[in-house]
């Protein structure tokens, strides 16, 4: 990760090599790391999710053909050129379709074109919402650039759209509302239902505590289909049971219709029962945390988060679960997958003595498996997209 100036920097030279003038402004937007409730978004629950120090930073300038061009300094072989009027879901498609979604959602509104250099260091692919980072970044781009009026809301919504309608990925809400809405030394509560959301300060080091995050180097994509299937699944099961959305289901008792002896009916009271019993999760890490309670105490609801992904959503993968258990093994006091699963990263709880012993412990386990040791870092809770020139 790098600070804001030397990355305002660094991303100022390479937009002036590449389009051979200076950008107009440099704005950034972090990728994220979710405490807790996974899987909860889409079904209208609660999340609560930390901005991490790494970002995406855009370099952006106006343009008057009418192109929109796309570059980036960790891909430089993929660069899109299209007129904005050409731009069609899926069209460019790759990291480009992402910064094209948001223009594409801005339907017309972004007529002269734009020239847009990205350059990033929240891992990709890594569970951590690498693309909600550049969405969000150049979504605020745009707007500061064109002067359009759009709160923090909208701006979610436009980077939501741009992943969901453009590049095919059907996410919630949950990456773009962190990346836009954290807060430094915090983490956001929020209700995806209403949008109602409370900053809930997070301050682990004075626990004596770290967030340790291990980016296990096995990828997902969410454009494929097991992240879609569980959407299906969450509401046919929601159907089944007479609700808009699995949030409106009070407890586990509720889900009972769903247990109609066949195989189908055990396979969504399954994925229904982790999204109730995660939504309570949230709630009761979100209790401890405001309260005087040591957080240590949250650690084993993210460890009972992490066995409800595996068995009942079915989202985690051996490797993963492997990290989780040598996290446990190593002394972490509660550990659990993050984000969409398939692959991607763990989130620990741990001592901050204890942090070497939590990576040792899982070096080891990922050497037994035959794996090279995976990138790992202490998280500090860190502000969501902002102007950076
Ligand atoms: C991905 C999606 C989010 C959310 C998580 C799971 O990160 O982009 O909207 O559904 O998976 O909690």
């Amino acid at each position: 990760m790098t600070g804001d100036g030397d990355a305002a920097a660094r991303a100022a030279a390479a937009f002036a090599e590449r389009f051979g003038r200076q950008a107009d402004g440099i704005w950034a937007a972090p990728g994220r790391v979710n405490v807790i409730g996974e899987h909860t978004d889409y079904n209208g629950g609660y999340v609560l999710p930390v901005a991490l120090p790494h970002t995406t930073r855009a370099a952006m300038a106006r343009r008057d053909d009418g192109l929109l061009v796309l570059a980036s300094a960790q891909r430089p072989e993929q660069e899109a050129v299209v007129p904005v009027a050409d731009l069609r879901p899926g069209w460019p498609g790759g990291w480009a379709a992402y910064p094209a979604g948001v223009v594409h959602a801005l339907a017309g509104r972004v007529p002269g074109g734009l020239s847009v250099l990205v350059d990033g260091d929240v891992p990709s692919g890594a569970g951590l919402s690498s693309s909600a980072a550049l969405s969000c970044s150049v979504a605020l781009g745009v707007r500061d650039l064109l002067d359009l009026d759009l709160d923090a809301d909208a701006l979610i919504d436009l980077a939501r759209r741009a992943e969901n309608d453009f590049a095919g990925a059907p996410t919630g809400v949950l990456d773009q509302s962190a990346s836009i809405l954290c807060t430094a030394g915090h983490a956001l509560f929020l209700d995806t239902r209403d949008g109602t959301r409370e900053q809930v300060p997070l301050d682990l080091a004075a626990a004596g505590l770290a967030l340790l995050v291990v980016d296990t180097g096995t990828t997902h994509d969410h454009t494929e289909g097991g992240y879609a299937d569980r959407r299906r699944e969450c509401e046919e099961a929601a159907r089944r049971l007479g609700v808009a959305l699995l949030r409106e289901v009070d407890d586990v008792p509720a889900l009972a219709p769903l247990a109609d002896g066949s195989l189908e009916g055990d396979l969504l009271l399954r994925r229904a029962r982790h999204v109730v019993t995660e939504d309570a999760r949230v709630l009761e890490v979100v209790a401890a945390l405001r309260g005087d309670a040591d957080p240590r105490a949250i650690g084993p609801l993210l460890t009972a988060g992490h066995a409800s992904l595996r068995d009942d959503f079915e989202v985690s993968v051996p490797l993963i679960d492997a990290c989780v258990e040598a996290a446990s093994a190593g002394g972490a006091h509660g550990a659990r997958m993050v984000g969409g699963g398939f692959g991607g990263s763990v989130v620990a709880l741990v001592d901050s003595g204890g942090v070497d012993t939590v990576r040792a412990s899982v070096a080891d386990r990922f050497a037994h498996e035959g794996h090279p040791a995976p990138r790992t870092f202490v998280v500090i809770p860190s502000p969501g997209a902002r102007r950076l020139t």
